[in-house]
């Protein structure tokens, strides 16, 4: 049989190196034998961005980005979003196994119990000015919450940490409509128990004067649904941000608040609120080819579009342009939905984007359906935010149980200066 195994030679010293394999990877520390002198630091190796570096070995989510597939705990995605519930796959993500009909109602009511918020949290949101963006509000919020419950940093303490996971997945979307109602100028609307949790979460955002708001079923499914796609993703860099503050053995509220900052840049969970505004950029079905060239000639990026690990459709954007035709139904086609079908027509046929093997992602059309439920543009990272947070804490929780992990710590090339000597002002030039 092969051995496992990887000889390298050094050719500077010509001396070779037996490199043991275990699961198609090298440990990178064992490079570090790998020097010309003694005192060498010894071998490293260079990856901006981690593009070919295992962090850590997960059991949560695979990904093979060639054959397009997407599975939580071996679960295909496309099944979990036709027959599950995000609340259900919170519980699979965070448990390794779907739940029973009363593991599943038990935790129902843990999470719906924790929906409620500390008055002096909405005071503080309160606190914010008219026009700010809710993902600022989401982000800042989320960090407060570890001044409300400051044993939270017990976290090798398994109770306690279980409560916080309650709490996160509790008051997340709580946090996130009062960010809403509060760029409305609307009174914030109190979590009601007797609810589902995306009714509770509609009713808390939508619901005015009346006390029998209900919220459409279409925008029900469609929300479950979207929650389930957005619920993690493996070493995106909104999990990998989890992980190494994580690794520091801060709070999880600290820590989501950093994973939620990663997430609302454009490159990221800010993708289709990009995409919306590239749309409305592009204003008109006939200027798609004049935007694709310029795309082609560097000026910009087609949002929506290219993903790290997917070199094939995301199978996230095949459940939800789907879905969008069923939200369409119900409130009439987004005029946007053209202009982005003949973008992905075009694109599909392009060698640029044959070539470089970009593909819809899951930002593509989901901003789609988000305006179309009346979703304002800067809410969309909110939106991932709220169900990303069940896979952030799963990540979370995987990190503290693994052996193998210790505080986040690369490394880098220092290509700066030598020592010099210290000059002081009046001999500056
Ligand atoms: N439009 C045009 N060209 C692109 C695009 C795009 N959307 N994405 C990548 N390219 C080109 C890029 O210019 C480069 O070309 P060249 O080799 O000639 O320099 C090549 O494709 C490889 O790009 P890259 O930047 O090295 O790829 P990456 O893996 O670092 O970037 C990405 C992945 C998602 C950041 C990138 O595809 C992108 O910026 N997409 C648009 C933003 C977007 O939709 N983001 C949402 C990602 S999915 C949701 C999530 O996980 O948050």
């Amino acid at each position: 049989m092969a051995k496992e195994s990887l000889t390298i030679t050094d050719n500077r010293t010509g001396k070779l190196y037996e490199i043991p394999i275990n699961y198609g990877t090298i440990h990178s520390t064992d490079l570090r034998q790998i020097k010309v002198h003694d005192d060498d630091f010894g071998m490293m190796t260079y990856d901006p961005a981690f593009m070919n570096t295992a962090s850590c070995k997960s059991t949560i989510t695979f990904i093979d980005g060639d054959k397009g597939i997407l599975r939580y705990r071996g679960y295909p995605i496309e099944q979990l979003a036709e027959h599950s519930t995000y609340l259900e796959v919170a519980y699979l993500l965070l448990n390794g196994e779907l739940p029973n009909g009363t593991q599943l109602a038990v935790w129902e009511k843990d999470i719906t119990a924790h929906t409620f918020i500390h008055e002096n949290v909405k005071k503080l949101m309160e606190g914010f000015r008219y026009d700010a963006h809710p993902m600022g509000m989401f982000i800042s919020t989320v960090a407060a919450l570890s001044t409300f419950y400051p044993e939270a940093n017990k976290i090798f303490d398994a109770p306690t940490r279980q409560k916080q996971i309650l709490r996160l997945l509790g008051k997340v979307p709580t946090i996130a409509a009062f960010s809403y109602r509060h760029i409305k100028g609307m009174p914030y609307v109190y979590p009601n128990d007797n609810l589902s949790f995306i009714e509770n979460f509609l009713t808390m955002m939508y619901s005015i004067g009346s006390p029998n708001f209900k919220p459409e079923p279409v925008f029900e499914r469609a929300l479950n649904i979207l929650f389930i796609l957005h619920a993690d993703h493996e070493q995106n860099c909104s999990t990998s941000a989890m992980r190494n503050i994580g690794s520091s053995q801060v709070d999880p509220y600290s820590a989501i608040a950093g994973a939620a900052a990663a997430l609302y840049g454009p490159l990221h969970g800010g993708a289709n609120e990009a995409v919306i505004r590239m749309l409305d950029h592009i204003d008109d079905i006939k200027k798609v080819p004049e935007f694709i060239a310029k795309v082609k000639n560097g000026e910009g990026r087609l949002m929506g579009f290219g993903h790290r690990v997917y070199k094939n459709y995301d199978p996230r954007a095949k459940v939800i342009k789907k879905l969008a035709y069923d939200v369409f139904e119900v409130t009439g086609k987004n005029p946007k939905l053209e202009i982005a079908l003949e973008l992905e027509r075009i694109a599909l046929e392009d060698d640029y984007f044959v070539k470089r093997k970009l593909y819809p992602n899951v930002d593509f059309y989901s901003g789609l359906i988000y305006q179309a439920m009346n979703f304002p543009m800067e809410f969309f990272p909110v939106l991932f935010a709220i169900p990303r947070t069940a896979g952030w804490i799963s990540h979370w929780q995987e990190l503290l149980m693994d052996p193998d992990q210790k505080i986040a710590r690369p490394r880098q090339i220092y290509l700066g200066k030598e020592a010099r000597d210290y000059v002081p002002i009046s001999k500056r030039k």
